[in-house]
């Protein structure tokens, strides 16, 4: 296994291109299942999960060829058993679930593990999915849907106790998209990248409205086609890097984002002191480091709100600034791994009921630490930025699911990182 080690100290400088988005990419890449007609796809990141996502429709039947960030893929003839062995790796694979079960009439996917962040139930999938027509069983850790005289429009209301859910609306919308009648999905996940998945499958034949807000309304039709696309700037890539700026930049530029998806979490970097620059068009942005900096209060939400998937970066970067930090997770309560790890870099955070308070450090310094899941590594590579001394990260196997070659974009603004085999 691969480990980065980070050495302190250097300051970041220049410019790098922002990789099209993860969360964007993995459901659209499972709606090439609706057609069987070649598809083309722009700027899909190298990383594991979208790797896992192109073996596991490969696994399908699905003809794949990739090159560089383009991916064409054709599913003429598939099968409607997704491979356990794949599926059980990745927890996004579940949105495999709704196209499978509206293009084969019967879907059959190995119930997803939890992870560190909690556990991560699919029953607003499965409700959803039902209210479709699907007759949903569960036997031998597989979720088996049947929709044998296939699927009609229902109203739906997919809020759950922490809010909407993200992949749960992209399955129902798709499922929906070939079913015989109007859909309303009522508490639908606003992310940019469910309204991203809208806009492929409308290009694809689907009528989708309302999509990017809480209510979306889809007219079934009996047919979709291939298509090309060019998926969406990954918004938390960019914020994952705005805060590295803040932390130990000066005048960092980065190129090919979205001002609109950013808004949360700039508005979070420069509450606590830091300006972020952005151009005209909104693609491209230079974050200032402040030198006044203070602690701020954050409540993660669902989009337009604070994403859960930059908490931990934002703790990294309120863990040396002066004052205190409160920030509550209301969407993953347990996703503080990364929290233990700080401290093991001097870090003073107290974590409780799905609340960390940071108090603000003059300095951190390097000590083994081990990346627990996505985020949270990501987390400890921008902290290591500015200890005192080299950090070493192992388990870096966690960073590669969703960044697309961190320590070149690092190395490329100066940083001083290495990737080593454990
Ligand atoms: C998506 O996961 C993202 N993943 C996650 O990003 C992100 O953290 C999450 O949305 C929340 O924004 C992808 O898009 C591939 P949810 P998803 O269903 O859709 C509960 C990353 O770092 N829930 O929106 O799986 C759930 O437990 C990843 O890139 C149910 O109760 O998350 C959570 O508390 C990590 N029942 C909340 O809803 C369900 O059936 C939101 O989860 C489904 C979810």
């Amino acid at each position: 296994m691969d480990k980065l080690i980070v050495h302190g100290g250097a300051t970041l400088r220049g410019s790098i291109n922002i990789s099209g988005s993860k969360n964007a990419s993995l459901p659209i890449l499972a709606a090439t299942l609706l057609t069987g007609e070649p598809c083309i796809i722009r700027r899909v990141p190298d990383v594991s999960d979208t790797n896992y996502m192109i073996q596991i429709l490969s696994a399908l039947g699905a003809d794949v060829e990739r090159s560089s960030g383009t991916v064409r893929i054709t599913c003429e003839e598939i099968s409607d058993v997704a491979p356990y062995d794949l599926v059980r790796r990745m927890r996004a694979s579940i949105c495999v679930m709704g196209p499978l079960l509206a293009r084969k009439g019967r879907a059959v996917v190995s119930l997803p593990g939890g992870c560190v962040i909690g556990d991560r139930p699919v029953d607003l999938h499965l409700r959803g999915l039902e209210a479709l027509g699907a007759k949903v069983e569960v036997e031998g850790g597989n979720i088996l849907l049947t929709a044998k005289n296939g699927l009609r429009g229902a109203e739906i209301d997919l809020r759950g106790t922490h809010g909407p859910t993200v992949l749960g609306t992209d399955n129902v919308m798709m499922a929906a998209t070939l079913a015989d009648g109007i859909t309303i999905i009522e508490s639908a996940a606003a992310e940019p990248e469910v309204l991203d998945l809208a806009n492929f499958l409308n290009a694809m034949g689907a009528k989708i409205s309302g999509a990017g807000t809480r209510r979306i309304v889809v007219e079934g039709v009996s047919e979709l086609h291939g298509v090309e696309h060019t998926v969406i700037p990954d918004r938390i890539e960019a914020g994952t890097f705005m805060a590295a700026a803040a932390i130990a930049g000066d005048g960092v530029r980065l190129n090919r984002v979205s001002r609109e998806h950013l808004k949360a979490i700039t508005s979070a970097i420069e509450e606590s002191g830091h300006r972020v620059e952005f151009n005209e068009a909104g693609d491209s942005c230079v974050i200032h480091r402040g030198d006044q900096t203070r602690g701020v209060d954050l409540v993660t939400a669902p989009y337009p709100g604070y994403p859960t998937d930059m908490q931990a970066q934002m703790t990294a970067l309120l863990a040396t600034t002066p004052g205190i930090s409160v920030i509550k997770d209301t969407i993953f309560p347990q996703r503080f791994m990364h929290c233990a790890e700080l401290k093991r870099m001097g870090a003073d955070i107290k974590v409780d009921a799905g609340t960390a308070v940071v108090r603000g450090v003059a300095g951190l310094s390097a000590a083994p630490v081990m990346a627990s899941d996505l985020r949270a590594s990501a987390a400890l590579v921008l902290a290591a930025l500015k200890a005192k001394g080299s950090t070493e990260i192992s388990r870096l196997y966690h960073i590669d699911r969703g960044y697309e070659h961190i320590d070149e974009k690092l190395l490329m603004l100066g940083a001083n990182v290495e990737r080593v085999k454990d």
